[in-house]
Order: C-alpha cells, then sequence, then structure tokens
C-alpha cells in the first residue's frame, strides 16, 4: 500500500519550487491520490477474483437436459453384465422395421438369442432404466443427430427402435437422402437423424453406399464441408475410430480433392485422427450452443476377429461365441490404446463441455454379440466361404437388439445425469 507523502520531502521540493507552495502541494496530492486509486481498484479486482474462482469451480454451468447428479464415485463405464431374462431385450427384432437386414440376426437364421438377455450393471450405482416416453417428450420439437460410421448408424437404429413403439405409424417414418437418413414423428415435432461421415472430416470414402475403398484418403480441414448438415443439432453423438484403422499410417491430403496437384502427406494414425478431433472439437465450439445443445462422443467399439486375443486357439473368431469374454482387464488389440490416450488428451483440454460414452471397455467382453455370419451379405457366400464360416463371419457390426442399446441406456443416464 502506498504512504501518504512524507511532509520533508515534499517540503524540500516546495521550497526550491517557483510555483506556489499551495498549488504544487495540490498537484502532488492529485498525482498521488490517483496513483493509490489504481493500486486500489488493482488490489480490489484481485480480491474479487480469488473470492470468486473457487465459486465459480462449485457451481458449474448446469448443462442443457441436465436434471440430476449421478450418485458420488458412480462411474457408470465400469461394472459387469449380469444375465437378465426378466427385462432383457428391450424390444424384439422383428418388432423393429428400422434394423438394416446387415443387423437382423435372428431373421439371417442366429441358431440362439442368449446374446440378448444381458443387462449393463455399473459397480457404483444403477443406470436408470429407459424411459421411452421421457425421452419422446425430452425431444419434442427437437433434432437429435448422430454423426460417424457404421456402429454410429447402428447406435442410430438402436435409438429408433426403442423409441418408436410409442408413436402411432402414421406418423412416423424414415427417409434417406444420400449421406443422411432422417427418422420423423410427426406428432412430436422431432427428427433422429443419421449422417454417413465415417471419418468426420471429407474423404474418399464418403459415398453412402459405395465406401469400400482399401486406399483411404481424408482431407485436412474439411469438416465444414459435412458439418453444414449438421447444423440446428440439438443433441449430437459423433464417433470414428474404425476407419482410421488401415495400418501404422494415413494418408491426409492437403488441398481439394479436385485439384491435379495431389499434396499428399501420410501422418502416423495417431496423429491424423488427433487432427480429426481437433477439427470435430473447433466445429462444435463454433456451430453448438453449450446452454442450449449437448455433444456426445461414443468411443471405440471394439472387433473379436481373432480368438487368440482372448487366450482361444488361433484360428477362430466371434463366430460360434454364445459366452461373454470373463477376465474383467479383457482389452484386445492394442491400437485402441493409443486412440484413447488421443482421445482423454484431447478432451480434457476441450473447453466445450463434451460427454464421453465411454463403450470400449463394456463392449469388448460381448464376443457372442456380434452378426457374425447372420446378416444380409453383400456379395453370394461361396461353397468355400460355407464350409469355413469363419472366413466370412462379421465380427465388427452387433446384432440387435443386444449391445447397443446399452450405449444408448448409458446416453440417456448421460443425458439427465451428466456428472
Ligand atoms: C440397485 O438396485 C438394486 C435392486 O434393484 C438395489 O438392491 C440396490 O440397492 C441398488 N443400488 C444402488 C447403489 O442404488
Ligand atoms: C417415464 O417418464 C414419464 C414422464 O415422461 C413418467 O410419467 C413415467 O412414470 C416414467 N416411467 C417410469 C417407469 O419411470
Ligand atoms: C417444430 O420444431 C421447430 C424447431 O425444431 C420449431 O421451430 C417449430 O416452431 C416447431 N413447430 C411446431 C408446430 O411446434
Ligand atoms: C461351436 O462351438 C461348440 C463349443 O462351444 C462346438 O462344440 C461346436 O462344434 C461349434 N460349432 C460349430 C458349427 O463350429
Ligand atoms: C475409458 O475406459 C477405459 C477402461 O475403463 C479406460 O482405460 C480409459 O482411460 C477411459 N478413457 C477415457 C478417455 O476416459
Amino acid at each position: 500500500m502506498l504512504m501518504p507523502p512524507p511532509p520533508n520531502s515534499s517540503s524540500s521540493i516546495l521550497r526550491k519550487s517557483r510555483f506556489s507552495p499551495y498549488l504544487f502541494t495540490l498537484v502532488v496530492f492529485i498525482f498521488f491520490i490517483s496513483i493509490l486509486r489504481k493500486d486500489l481498484a488493482c488490489v480490489f479486482s484481485l480480491q474479487l477474483q480469488l473470492d470468486l474462482a473457487p465459486a465459480t469451480e462449485k457451481k458449474r454451468e448446469k448443462l442443457a437436459f441436465e436434471t440430476g447428479k449421478l450418485e458420488e464415485g458412480c462411474d457408470v463405464f465400469s461394472g459387469s453384465w449380469v444375465r437378465d431374462e426378466v427385462t432383457r431385450p428391450l424390444y424384439d427384432e422383428s418388432d423393429c422395421p428400422y434394423i438394416p437386414p446387415q443387423l437382423t440376426c435372428q431373421k439371417h437364421g442366429r441358431p440362439d438369442r442368449s446374446y440378448q438377455y444381458w443387462r449393463w450393471q455399473p459397480y457404483g450405482c444403477n443406470l436408470s432404466r429407459f424411459n421411452a416416453s421421457m425421452m419422446l417428450e425430452t425431444l419434442r420439437g427437437k433434432r437429435m443427430m448422430f454423426v460417424g460410421d457404421s456402429l454410429n448408424r447402428g447406435q442410430y437404429v438402436s435409438m429408433v427402435c426403442l423409441l418408436h413403439s410409442l408413436i402411432s405409424d402414421d406418423a412416423k417414418s424414415m427417409e434417406t437422402f444420400g449421406s443422411l437418413t432422417v427418422f420423423t414423428a410427426k406428432e412430436y415435432n422431432m427428427t433422429i437423424e443419421f449422417y454417413w461421415a465415417p471419418f468426420l472430416l471429407e474423404s474418399n470414402s464418403d459415398n453412402a453406399v459405395i465406401h469400400r475403398i482399401s486406399d483411404r484418403i481424408v482431407r485436412r480441414d474439411s469438416i465444414k464441408k459435412h458439418g453444414r448438415h449438421w447444423k440446428e443439432s440439438d443433441i449430437m453423438i459423433f464417433n470414428t475410430y474404425l476407419w482410421w484403422i488401415t495400418g501404422s499410417n494415413m494418408k491426409i491430403q492437403q488441398g481439394s480433392f479436385e485439384d491435379e496437384a495431389h499434396d499428399m502427406v501420410e501422418l502416423p494414425t495417431k496423429d491424423a485422427y488427433r487432427m480429426a478431433m481437433n477439427s470435430m472439437l473447433r466445429w462444435v465450439r463454433k456451430n453448438m450452443d453449450p446452454k442450449k445443445t449437448r455433444v456426445f462422443f461414443t468411443s471405440m467399439s471394439p472387433s473379436h476377429g481373432k480368438s487368440i486375443d482372448w487366450g482361444d486357439e488361433e484360428g477362430g473368431n466371434c463366430y460360434n461365441q454364445t459366452t461373454l469374454i470373463e477376465d474383467p482387464n479383457y482389452w484386445g488389440s492394442d491400437s485402441k490404446k493409443s486412440i484413447m490416450e488421443v482421445i482423454g488428451e484431447v478432451f480434457s483440454k476441450s473447453k466445450f463441455p463434451i460427454t464421453f460414452l465411454n463403450i470400449t471397455q463394456l463392449s469388448s467382453y460381448r464376443r457372442d454379440a456380434h452378426t457374425s455370419i447372420y446378416k444380409k451379405q453383400w456379395s453370394p457366400v461361396t461353397p468355400e466361404q460355407l464350409a469355413n464360416p469363419v472366413s466370412y463371419a462379421d465380427c465388427i457390426h452387433w446384432c440387435m437388439p443386444g449391445v447397443q442399446d446399452t450405449w444408448n441406456e448409458l446416453l440417456f443416464t448421460k443425458l439427465f445425469y451428466p456428472h
């Protein structure tokens, strides 16, 4: 704190001064007062900041749709699968006409239904039961949008299956327009949509039907190309993972795909993935309002293509698996680990609150729940394949009803109880 001017020093100046001593005292006085005031203001504002800092930390802004708090220490993603033949499945395969033929396992001859009777039980608390009428009321007048690859499409279809039975037949529809699929519930003035963008960024695999390209190329800084279709969404659910896993590197195009001179670089997959995540976050910050909207990100969906991963003999996969992996520490192949690190790193720095659906570990126990050979095939099955079903089993996608309904129960829980 400034001391008032000592009388001696000021009087010594005064004596040398030609100005009237009275006027000079006044000038010096004003000078010191002005310094003093600045200083006071500074001290005061510091005090304010110190007082406010812990308060804002405690009184975190309530997120859109938030109605309460989870029990202290409840990590809904940490738990185990419990056999439940009473409340599962949440709907019947034949009661949901929106399941694409690539996911209708019963219709395509799967001999067992055991995969349908499992409920996810967190260790520290109970999941709130998926309440379809509450979800529909919440979505009234709103646009919910899933963006990503076929696994996110599965979660989208599961959400529609969980809700549609409460809507009369003439008041609902599902239509596809290129990359966009829209489920409309007229009486709720609501849509649930899926947008195909397996890398989120523009890529050479963006055609919603013809996208099985082995030499995959992603274009840097191109999220706007798809993002213009996502604006005015109230709830967004992103995912992206599987398409990045083509080797240790990913091809990144710097300019437009139409450019003659290809300005191409190869980045380690981890760095390319980080670039895409940062693009997504930038898009979200620019286009979403954290007070009115919510953004979710679903982590990597695990596949079960190699039985040695879970200690079985080599050569098998998810085909003919009817039991769960019991090792609670089972994780599977390693590419998931480095991608999970990138996700953790990017989200910990994010200023926009993203709700993370960490479904990787819980789904990794479910070697029994993939579509395997019980699905509509892209091309006719050859006699050689028929003789060796393991060779054409799909160990990536999930039968429906099944695991992806659990992802939506977690989404439901985190929508209303984000913390
Ligand atoms: C979870 O539900 C079970 C049975 O419904 C009940 O016994 C148990 O106390 C609940 N646990 C918690 C943490 O609420
Ligand atoms: C589901 O939510 C509605 C409100 O939207 C409520 O009236 C009903 O009791 C809830 N059902 C259950 C089983 O909690
Ligand atoms: C339907 O919802 C939109 C917002 O998505 C809103 O602008 C519009 O007014 C709503 N219409 C009716 C009839 O409620
Ligand atoms: C499926 O696995 C069981 C053992 O769990 C085995 O007995 C059976 O032969 C297998 N079936 C086929 C068709 O591979
Ligand atoms: C997701 O869960 C797994 C296993 O529970 C954990 O190892 C990982 O760190 C979690 N990821 C993030 C980003 O929180």
